[in-house]
C-alpha cells in the first residue's frame, strides 16, 4: 500500500490502451441485449471465469470473440465513455487509443460507425472531464499486408483525425517485416509509427519494428532486455515501451510480478512507462497497475514520478503540453 496516494495524485498519460480490450462484463451484456446478439455466456460471472488466460493467443480468442456485440455508432460510443470514466478516476489526463478496424469491418461494420462513435466520445470526454486524447489504428498482423492497404484505404477520409497507425494481435510467426510496405506509405500520408514488438516475440523483432517500420514507440517490448546491443539502442534513441505490468503477468510474459523488469529497465535508462492494455480483461487500469508494480518491485516516489513523467515524454501531445504536466509532476508532493 506504500505511496497508493503519490499514484493517485500524479497526472498520466496512457498510450496502450485497446479500445476492445476496455469492454467490462457488465456493458457486453448489457449491449447484447439491446443489439440482440447471443453471447455464449449465461453471467457476468461466467464471463469473467473464462478469463483464465495462458498465453496472448488465448486472450485474443476471446477478446476478438467479446468485440462481436459491438454493432451501432452508440456502442462504440458507450464503450469509449465508460473507459474515460475510469480515466477521470485514476487521473488520467490524455490517452492514445488504440482500436482495431479490422475486427469490425470483417463483420461487415463500416469503419464510419466505429470511427465516429470514438471520435465522439473523445469529444465528450474532453468537454466532460478535461481529458485528451488521441487515435491510433492497429492494424491486425494475424491478416495479410494486403488487408491492411485495405484497411489504410478506408481510413482516408478520417486521416486529419488519427495520429498514428499500430500493429497487434498475434506476434510470434508474425514480424513487422511483414508491414514493412503498408507501414511505409502510412508514414508518406503523414501518420505517426508504433508497434507491438518484444511481448512474446524475439528481440529481433523489436529491431525489425525500429528499422523496417521507423516506430516512435515500441509496444510492450519487455523482451527487449534478452539482446543487450538492442537495449543499449533503445536508450541512445530515446525509445520509450510502452510496458502493461497486469498484461505481461495475466498472459504469463512474467510468471510473477516480483520478477518484473519495468524497474531494471528503468534503472538502466530506457524510458518505460505504466500502461493498461485491456484492463478489462487484465484485472485493473491504470492505477492498479502502478499499485501492481510499486507493491511488488518496491518503487521508489522518484521512480513512480519518472515513469509518469515518461509517460508525458513519449505521448504525442504538443511540447507545451508536455512540460506543462511534467511540472506538475516535479512539484507534486503528496
Ligand atoms: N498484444 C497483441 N495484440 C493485442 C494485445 C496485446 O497485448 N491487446 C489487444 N490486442
Ligand atoms: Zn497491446
Amino acid at each position: 500500500m506504500r505511496h497508493h496516494a503519490l499514484i493517485q495524485a500524479l497526472p498520466k498519460a496512457e498510450l496502450h490502451v485497446h479500445i476492445e480490450g476496455t469492454f467490462e462484463p457488465e456493458l457486453m451484456f448489457h449491449i447484447a441485449q439491446r443489439n440482440q446478439v447471443q453471447i455464449p455466456y449465461a453471467s457476468v460471472e461466467e464471463v469473467k471465469q473464462a478469463y483464465d488466460f495462458h498465453n496472448l493467443q488465448s486472450f485474443l480468442d476471446i477478446y476478438y470473440a467479446g468485440a462481436n456485440v459491438l454493432i451501432y455508432e452508440q456502442d462504440f460510443y458507450d464503450l469509449a465513455m465508460a473507459y474515460f470514466e475510469k480515466c477521470a478516476a485514476d487521473h488520467v489526463v490524455h490517452t492514445e487509443m488504440f482500436f482495431d478496424p479490422q475486427t469490425h469491418t470483417a463483420r461487415g461494420i463500416a469503419f464510419e460507425t466505429v470511427f465516429e462513435g470514438l471520435w465522439r466520445a473523445c469529444q465528450d470526454a474532453k468537454a466532460k472531464w478535461g481529458i485528451s486524447s488521441h487515435l491510433i489504428m492497429c492494424f491486425l498482423r494475424h491478416l495479410s499486408e494486403e488487408d491492411a492497404f485495405e484497411t489504410l484505404a478506408q481510413a482516408a477520409p478520417f486521416k486529419d483525425r488519427i495520429i498514428g497507425v499500430g500493429l497487434d494481435s498475434s506476434e510470434v510467426g508474425h514480424p513487422p517485416s511483414k508491414f514493412e510496405r503498408v507501414f511505409a506509405e502510412a508514414r508518406a500520408q503523414g501518420y505517426l509509427t508504433v508497434a507491438h514488438a518484444g511481448e512474446e516475440g524475439p528481440p529481433a523483432y523489436v529491431w525489425e519494428a525500429l528499422d523496417l517500420l521507423r516506430v516512435s514507440r515500441i509496444d510492450h517490448g519487455v523482451r527487449s532486455e534478452e539482446d543487450a546491443e538492442l537495449t543499449q539502442r533503445l536508450i541512445e534513441l530515446k525509445m520509450p515501451l510502452t510496458v502493461c505490468p497486469l498484461s505481461n503477468l495475466k498472459l504469463c510474459v512474467v510468471n510473477d510480478m516480483s520478477q518484473h523488469n519495468i524497474r531494471r529497465l528503468l534503472q538502466q535508462g530506457v524510458k518505460v512507462m505504466v500502461n493498461s492494455d485491456d484492463p478489462a480483461y487484465f484485472g485493473g487500469y491504470m492505477n492498479d497497475n502502478f499499485y501492481a508494480i510499486a507493491d511488488a518491485l518496491d518503487l521508489s516516489e522518484e521512480e513512480l514520478k519518472q515513469l509518469a513523467i515518461h509517460s508525458f515524454e513519449a505521448s504525442f501531445i504538443d511540447e507545451a503540453e508536455k512540460q506543462k504536466w511534467i511540472t506538475k509532476i516535479r512539484n507534486l508532493a503528496v
